[in-house]
């Protein structure tokens, strides 16, 4: 089993960015955290970070026929970007949406998100835990589908 694990901007700078939203943790950890989970569920994983938006829908195509599935936290593309939806779909590879913070208790503009809708799970509001869990559900969503 092989999966993708994509962060788009802003994320790389987890850790010094908004602590108290995003956490003390910084992009090194959640790469490691990514990679140790993944490692102990026997699984494949890359791990890719974007500030751009192109650089994340030429990464989710190219996943097409390499990945099982994409675990993706679009950080603000989330709430604004189509292509990213529309390359999720295209690729046709279950996904999991997550966020670290609990965007359903924030900003009004943060309550669409148009990633979501290619997704068949979300995790929100539990720090760096939900990509854990995010890589734990595909693992068995791929297994049972
Ligand atoms: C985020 C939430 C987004 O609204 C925000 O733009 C981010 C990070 C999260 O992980 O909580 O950059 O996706």
């Amino acid at each position: 089993m092989n999966i993708l694990v994509i962060n788009g901007p802003n994320l790389n700078l987890l850790g010094v960015r908004e602590p108290d939203l995003y956490g003390k943790q910084d992009y090194t950890a959640l790469v490691a955290l990514v990679e140790e989970t993944c490692a102990q569920e026997g699984m494949e994983v890359e791990v890719f970070q974007s500030n751009h938006e192109g650089a994340i829908v030429d990464r989710i195509q190219a996943a097409l026929g390499t990945a099982d599935g994409i675990v993706i936290n679009p950080a603000a593309y989330t709430h604004t970007s189509v292509a990213i939806l529309d390359a999720l779909k295209a690729v046709n590879l279950p996904a999991v949406e997550v966020h670290i913070s609990d965007v359903s208790q924030r900003e009004d503009f943060r309550q669409v998100s148009y990633a979501g809708m290619a997704c068949v799970q979300t995790y929100m509001g539990l720090g760096l835990e939900g990509y854990r869990k995010a890589i734990l559900f595909l693992k068995d969503y791929l297994q049972h589908r």
